[in-house]
């Protein structure tokens, strides 16, 4: 049984004192869940008071990103060791924003992702093709690259504490989620590449999210699906109750 993973992704939004009435708000809300393992990913700024108020809580937290090396002259970056400190035991890498506006490579993704890794981190690997390259029948190419390099040279321990999260490009911030079906199919694909590159026990076992406009209304049907393993939620986790809602339509 892959327990199901729900993530809040609040990306570049929330002041330090929003992100902590957000999660004061979550917290009584989602108190009684323990069918899923829930988790907020605030800017690094709110990272520490988040923690703090966190603290106790059935709700994880991770960075949005981080960089593939401990400390040093990097201005501008965050180390996984940084964000552990913090108080993050997650971190997403390679969301399609950072591939698109901060040319973020496979490679460099596979990087980042191995780094967290030994540091100590749990990661969400985001992988997802854009509208142009669906409708030009390029999806399972796309997808092959971003999961064959993205998570090349991983252990099958390390999947342990690796998710994959599919995320459409054409599906984040458009209100056009994919439907279940479609998800499905991506996820199976998904769990195909896994399955040939590192075997069944880790395609069996590792969780694939499905993230892109996912709503409190729509959070049931995608996660009924055998392949959708949780969540990765953008605007809608920038709501205590939106959010909670999702949690609790996602434990089937
Ligand atoms: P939305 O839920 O706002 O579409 O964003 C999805 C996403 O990018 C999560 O990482």
């Amino acid at each position: 049984m892959r327990k199901p993973l729900i993530a809040g992704n609040w990306k570049m939004n929330l002041l330090i004192g929003e992100a902590v009435k957000l999660v004061n708000e979550l917290k009584p809300l989602v108190a009684g869940v323990n069918g899923a393992e829930i988790v907020v990913c605030p800017v690094f700024t709110a990272l520490h008071t988040v923690g703090q108020a966190l603290k106790g809580a059935n709700i994880a937290m991770g960075g949005q990103n981080c960089y593939l090396k401990e400390s040093g002259a990097f201005t501008g970056e965050i180390s996984p060791q940084m964000l552990l400190d913090a108080g993050c035991t997650w971190t997403i890498i390679g969301h399609s924003e950072r591939r698109q506006y901060f040319n973020e490579t496979d490679q460099v993704l596979n990087q980042k992702l191995k780094f967290a890794l030994a540091s100590g981190l749990k990661v969400m690997f985001c992988v997802g093709e854009t509208l142009d390259e669906r409708e030009s029948g390029k999806m399972d190419e796309v997808l092959t690259r971003q999961v064959l390099h993205g998570l090349a040279g991983l252990a099958e321990s390390d999947f342990a504490r690796a998710a994959i999260a599919y995320e459409p490009v054409w599906a984040i911030g458009t209100g056009k989620t994919a439907t279940p079906q479609q998800a499905q199919d991506a996820h199976a694909f998904i769990r195909g590449l896994v399955k040939k590159q590192f075997g069944e026990t880790v395609a069996g076992s590792v969780r694939i999210q499905y993230g892109g406009s996912v709503k409190s209304d729509n959070a049931a049907e995608l996660m009924v699906k055998p392949d959708v393993d949780g969540a990765l939620v953008g605007g809608a986790s920038l709501k205590a109750q939106s959010f909670a809602d999702i949690v609790k339509n996602s434990v089937l």
